[in-house]
């Protein structure tokens, strides 16, 4: 018993620890102000509150500060990562198996308790109606996980918040889910910091690295989880080494950035696959009416299909009219279609690659199957899109 209390104590003494884990992350003071009048802690009503933005924006990054930051002031608290990966769905299982345990898991987490066994899913409900609770569902991207872990506001006791962190704003609406946080993106100045911090372990660049730090900036554009990764890669390089890396960096995609970009590519469906390529390949930066010109035959409503992507945080529309990819799933999606065929570009979906094109062209191994390519390049040039490079064209 003894022990048992001194463990308790322990415990408590180490949750009301205020957390520091900020300490090395930037612009986090302003997401939480933003993140305040959503959360709204001084009322006893159960909250749902998203969080929405694309790919590797930081919006793990702020539901686990703000985890950290107020979860000792709940009765039960638990903080699901990255559910999309570690949470899927068995194959073969219906949907009702699948959330049983789904929710098993919830459960066991949350009431810190080793194989729990639920029976039916009224479980949740029954055991947490009365406890103020902290959830944290990271990384939701089907509706069966929020049905399983947090269906309704009223499962929970007075006071509750739930956090959701999804890259798809559909799955708010299907909830009813009002209350959200778009991250946006760090402006240039903050993204130069978070950059530095992995970079150099401070917030600005080392003498002589100013403008080679700018130059890998730009690559990342601005996107944290790029410039994390890119950031711990230059760490304890010298000037010459940066200088050979980033090329290296300008004309591939690092692979820890690509596995998680792809996720979200791996999991749409493969028309918007194939229109996500279409869009990485020619039409980025492009007006969406001519895009929906183009690709009208080519994709039953086009429209749809965009705002399907838009949605899933994959592309978004600028206010003039033009279709924003960010550079970094742009290459991506260059690297996908690479791929499809790495050592004959004449194999591939498309060839945007104008070394590529006049290769392929001056060759004769390749003409018949470039045959389909070519018509679609040479469609979409004569309807006087600049979308090729000059050496196609002198090619
Ligand atoms: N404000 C910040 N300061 C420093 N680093 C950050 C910041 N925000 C995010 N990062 C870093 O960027 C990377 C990506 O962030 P995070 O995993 O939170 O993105 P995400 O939006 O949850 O991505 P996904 O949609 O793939 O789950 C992380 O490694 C994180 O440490
Ligand atoms: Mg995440």
């Amino acid at each position: 018993m003894i022990k048992k209390i001194a463990i308790d104590i322990s415990n408590i003494l180490i949750n009301s620890t205020p957390s520091r884990d900020f300490d090395g992350l930037v612009g986090m003071r302003a997401h939480l102000e933003k993140m305040k009048p959503l959360l709204c802690l001084d009322t006893d009503e159960v909250r749902i509150i998203g969080i929405w933005g694309p790919p590797g924006i930081g919006k793990t990054t702020i539901a686990r500060v703000v985890y950290n930051q107020l979860s000792h002031s709940f009765q039960l608290s638990v903080f699901m990562e990255n559910i999309k990966a570690n949470y899927t769905r068995p194959t073969g299982s219906d949907d009702y198996s699948a959330k049983l345990q789904l929710q098993q898991m919830f459960m066991s987490q949350i009431t810190k308790q080793k194989d729990i066994e639920i029976p039916h899913l009224g479980v949740a409900q029954d055991r947490l109606k009365d406890k103020k609770v902290l959830v944290v569902l990271d990384g939701v991207n089907q509706s069966v996980q929020l049905d399983a872990m947090a269906k309704e506001a009223w499962w929970f006791g007075p006071g509750s918040r739930i956090i959701i962190t999804t890259q798809d704003q559909k799955l708010f609406r299907a909830h009813g889910i009002n209350h959200i946080y778009k991250v946006d993106f760090p402006p240039t100045e903050e993204a130069l910091q978070i950059f530095c911090m992995y970079a150099f372990g401070q917030n600005s660049p080392k003498d002589g690295f100013q403008n080679l730090a700018w130059k890998v900036i730009n690559l990342a554009g601005n996107l944290p989880l790029g410039l994390r990764i890119m950031g711990s890669y230059f760490r304890g390089t010298s000037r010459e080494e940066w200088k050979k890396l980033l090329p290296r960096l300008e004309n591939s995609l690092d692979a820890d950035i690509q596995s998680i970009l792809k996720f979200s590519y791996d999991a749409l469906d493969d028309e918007d696959k194939n229109l996500f390529l279409h869009i990485a390949c020619f039409f980025n930066g492009k007006e969406i009416k001519i895009l929906e010109e183009h690709l009208a035959k080519k994709f039953v409503e086009v429209r749809q299909r965009l705002n399907v992507l838009a949605e899933k945080s994959l592309i978004s529309f600028s206010n003039w009219g033009t279709i924003e990819m960010h550079k970094l799933l742009a290459k991506l999606g260059g690297e996908i279609v690479r791929n499809q065929s790495i050592h004959e570009p004449g194999q591939r979906q498309f060839l945007f690659d104008g070394e590529e094109i006049c290769d392929v062209l001056n060759g004769d191994a390749a003409v018949s199957s470039l045959h389909c390519s070519l018509q679609y390049l040479v469609y979409l040039k004569t309807n006087h899109l600049d979308l090729f490079s000059c050496s196609f064209i002198s090619g």
